[in-house]
């Protein structure tokens, strides 16, 4: 889809759906950052929580292995349809909810994951929520694996990820809509 579509049927979606937190979607400044964190070539298993109209998915994808899986958990139905229209053999979609991951990866037969990569707005969860999701994402990566959360409008997040992962990284970017954080954990 073209980028003035994805804008159309972002800004439709944001008006009705109120999980989706953001005017727009990631800029492509946000997507170059977080380019810059990911070692894609040697990444085989990989989750999204909350893709929208898939920037992001389509930046990591064009990054990783032929043989890679890849799966994105998306609440609004809209965009959950959409994305599963798209032709790529590695992108599993579920139209779920990210707080149920260690289910849904138990369905899918996926464990060790690589990277697990995040822009739901962390805010609207409740604090144990965001603690959970946090602990479970640690459960479910590989040693080395990574979570970046991207398109956040405070560091909320930064003190989930320093409890449980042995190195964090802060970046902040200023030309999205909303200028943003991203914050990153690498599990021990
Ligand atoms: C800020 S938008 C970012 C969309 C896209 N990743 C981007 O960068 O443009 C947040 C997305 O997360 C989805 N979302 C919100 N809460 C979610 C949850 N608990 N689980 C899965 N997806 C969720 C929203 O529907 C929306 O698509």
């Amino acid at each position: 889809m073209p980028a003035n579509k994805k804008s159309q049927a972002f800004w439709k979606e944001f008006l009705h759906d109120h999980n989706v937190a953001a005017v727009s979607p990631s800029s492509p400044f946000l997507i170059k950052r977080l380019l810059r964190r990911l070692n894609l070539v040697h990444a085989h298993t990989v989750v999204e929580f909350g893709p929208g109209t898939g920037v992001a998915t389509a930046a990591v994808l064009a990054g990783l292995p032929a043989d890679a899986t890849y799966l994105a958990c998306e609440t609004n139905p809209a965009f959950a349809a959409a994305l599963t229209a798209w032709p790529d053999p590695r992108l599993t979609v579920v139209n779920d909810d990210s707080r149920r991951i260690k289910t849904v990866l138990a369905q899918h037969g996926l464990k060790n994951v690589d990277l697990v990569i995040s822009s739901i707005p962390f805010g609207y969860l409740s604090e144990n929520d965001r603690a959970d999701l946090v602990a479970d994402v640690k459960s479910l990566l590989r040693p080395g694996g990574k979570f970046v959360v991207f398109h956040q409008y405070s560091a909320l997040m930064e003190p989930h990820l320093k409890r449980n992962f042995a190195k964090v990284h802060v970046e902040f970017e200023p030309l999205n809509v909303f200028p943003c954080f991203l914050i990153e954990g690498v599990k021990e």
